[in-house]
């Protein structure tokens, strides 16, 4: 019967198959031991040359890194073998003699590595970081389903943009004339939490950003929830909230894989309600003591957002941007208009702002001015404009980007691991 290494431990004691792959052999003489790989463990196998068919002793003596196999024997538990099993092999079947494998277990450079990342992804390091992944997307949708937001997609496919003309990917349209990857699925969003309340969209966002920076990917995930009547202080207490258990979460059921990680488990742990939130005016402040003072009116870059957050244990908010450095939409503060009602929240450990977001302005003439002053094209925003004329009211909303979250909590380097294929700006292969 076929099992899954994941599932070892409800089958001991019985003869079992798995199938996989050859992760790492090796031999002495009359035994060989084979670390196999079935996509969800490895475990060791031993061959005795006593035990098994002359033929299957031969083919595992010549059995190359990542050919594919599928083996049969009795399954023990033993708590010296790595993951605290290991199977007493009775018959190894060669399904193919894999060619010389590129990746071996010396070291590579990263360039090496990402050439070969369609088989880089079979590596413990990347089986720890894509279920780490999996883990912080299944944490979003359940938190957000739990709160009732319903998910409704948004496209890809649109005409206009929600984050500014200058990092627009272009395509044509057939007779439509230009069509551009959605950089944000908010807009939309907006539409449908006033048909549904509370609404979330989740998938592939696109940013023709000349960045090259350990933060930033050409195309990346983003979760976002919009609810009507949030304000952004509600958007703030969510948005801490999901947070909080979308570390809890991958604690609770990852710990394998940040072990493998060798994650600091300290920081994580600290990561509770409430964070800190500070004004951009305090933010700057704090740059000016920290000897790296911004011009009221700049955004942060990565460096400015790297001393922000390390005088925080946990993330923290800064609010009340200048509206002249935020997106069109952004609602202005009532009590000083050069300022907006949005957030980001910096994540601690240097890994910089993981979400955007805040109140939409809702005053259709409001919007319509700032349309002009951004210079957009009015006729490509005429529904997103009608949302302001049937029963427009105040809202919010944010983006959580998926890359940038696992490569904090997983404690990475560059969110390029964080994502199975990344694309960045010199690289589109494989
Ligand atoms: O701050 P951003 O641009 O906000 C928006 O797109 C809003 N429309 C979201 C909303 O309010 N619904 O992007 C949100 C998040 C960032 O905080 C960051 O985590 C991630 O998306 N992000 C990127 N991640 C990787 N590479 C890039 N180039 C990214 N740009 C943004
Ligand atoms: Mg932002």
């Amino acid at each position: 019967m076929p099992i899954r290494i994941e599932d070892a431990g409800a089958h001991v004691g019985r003869e079992v198959e798995i199938r996989g792959w050859l992760y790492n052999k090796r031999s002495s003489g009359k035994i060989h031991f084979l670390l196999i790989r079935d996509g969800s463990g490895i475990m060791q196998a031993v061959m005795a040359k006593s035990e098994v068919p002359a033929v299957a002793f031969q083919a595992a003596e010549a059995l190359t890194q990542e050919s594919s196999i599928i083996v049969r024997g009795m399954l023990r538990a033993d708590p010296r073998a790595p993951g605290g099993y290991e199977l007493s092999l009775a018959d190894l079947q060669v399904v193919q003699q894999a060619a010389p494998y590129p990746i071996t277990p010396k070291e590579h450079g990263v360039e090496f590595l990402m050439d070969h990342r369609h088989l880089w992804l079979r590596s413990r390091r990347q089986h720890a970081l894509m279920r780490i992944r999996a883990e912080v997307m299944k944490g979003c949708t359940d938190f957000l389903d739990s709160r009732g937001f319903l998910r409704v997609d948004t496209p890809i496919l649109t005409p206009a943009s929600v984050e500014g003309t200058t990092t627009l990917f272009e395509t044509t349209y057939f007779d439509l004339g230009r069509a551009y990857l959605a950089q944000s699925g908010q807009l939309y969003n907006e539409a449908a939490a006033a048909a549904f309340g509370r609404v979330y969209c989740f998938g592939p966002t696109f940013r023709a950003e000349k960045s090259k920076t350990r933060r930033h990917l050409i195309e990346f995930w983003m979760i976002e929830p919009e609810a009507a009547y949030m304000s952004m202080d509600e958007y703030m207490e969510l948005a801490e909230e999901m947070i909080s258990a979308l570390v809890a979460r991958v604690l609770e059921r990852r710990r394998g894989e940040l072990d493998v990680l060798e994650r600091d488990l300290k920081p994580l742990e600290a990561v509770q309600p409430p964070f800190p939130r500070i004004s951009y005016d305090e933010a700057l402040e704090r740059l000016a003591a920290a000897g790296q003072p911004l011009t009221w009116g700049e955004d942060f870059g990565g460096d400015e957002e790297t001393i922000i957050s390390s005088a925080f244990d946990r993330p923290v908010f800064v609010h009340r941007y200048p509206a002249q450095c935020k997106a069109f939409y952004m609602q202005p503060d009532p009590q000083r208009p050069d300022v907006v009602l949005g957030a980001d929240l910096l994540a601690p450990e240097g890994y910089g702002e993981i979400i955007g977001g805040g109140e939409r302005i809702y005053d259709p003439a409001m919007l319509e001015r700032r349309l002009d002053e951004h210079k957009l094209p009015k006729d490509v925003y005429r529904w997103y404009l009608d949302l302001r004329r049937y029963g427009s009211v105040p809202h919010s909303g944010f983006g959580l980007g998926i890359e940038r979250t696992v490569a904090w909590i997983a404690g990475i380097e560059h969110v390029r691991e964080a994502i199975p294929f990344p694309r960045l700006l010199n690289r589109l292969y494989p």
